[in-house]
């Protein structure tokens, strides 16, 4: 385990049981159709990797990265799209892929977005939920984990750009975030 890590959440191993699980789901679903993949940058980049590999079926793959203004803890709801998807939307199966619905304003927007684009339909696919966190009228479809309100790293999660590289979902010392 990492120094600055406090406790593990979720295993490597877990992780990758729920990515087989999820990936079954989703070829199950999606074997007769070829939909469109949409990652959220930078966080689901380790999720949508393993999730895809489960992935018995066609299926196409783009990005987004968007920012939402607002201060550092408090998404204001307002999203900026720093990259938009390369793909044309309108007519296409979308399966949007996150890595944790916190207070689910970045996904409601990238819903109207998408519904505004035309989507013939859209599945949103999250490793992570926060429950207690959400302010929009937000729900996965598919979810990997819930998990309580804490600040949680690792596994394409960052705090400052650290421990994206975790094979694992954890939580940090306090003394990391100045506390203690
Ligand atoms: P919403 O719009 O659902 O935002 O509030 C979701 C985004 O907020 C970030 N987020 C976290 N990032 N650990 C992180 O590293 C967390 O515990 C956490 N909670 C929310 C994340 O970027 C997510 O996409
Ligand atoms: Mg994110």
């Amino acid at each position: 385990m990492h120094e600055d890590i406090e406790k593990v959440l979720i295993s490597e191993e877990e992780i990758k049981l729920k990515c087989k699980e999820l990936g079954q789901q989703l070829t199950e679903e999606y074997k007769e159709k070829f939909p469109l993949a949409v990652g959220v940058l930078k966080g689901a980049l380790p999720f949508m990797s393993d999730i895809l590999r489960n992935m018995d079926c066609h299926v196409e793959m783009d990005f987004m990265d968007v920012s939402s203004y607002g201060n550092e803890t408090k998404s204001s709801g307002e999203v900026k799209i720093v990259k938009d998807l390369n793909t044309k939307v309108e007519g296409r199966d979308l399966v949007i892929i996150e890595d944790i619905i916190d207070s689910g304003l970045t996904l409601s927007y990238l819903v109207d977005l998408f519904k505004y684009r035309k989507a013939n339909s859209i599945k949103i696919v999250t490793l992570l939920d926060k429950p207690e966190g959400r302010t929009a009228n937000i729900k996965a479809d598919l979810v990997g984990f819930n998990v309580p309100n804490e600040f949680v790293v690792g596994y394409g999660l960052d705090y400052a750009e650290r421990y994206r590289n975790l094979p694992y979902i954890g939580v940090l010392k306090p003394k990391i975030y100045g506390g203690e």
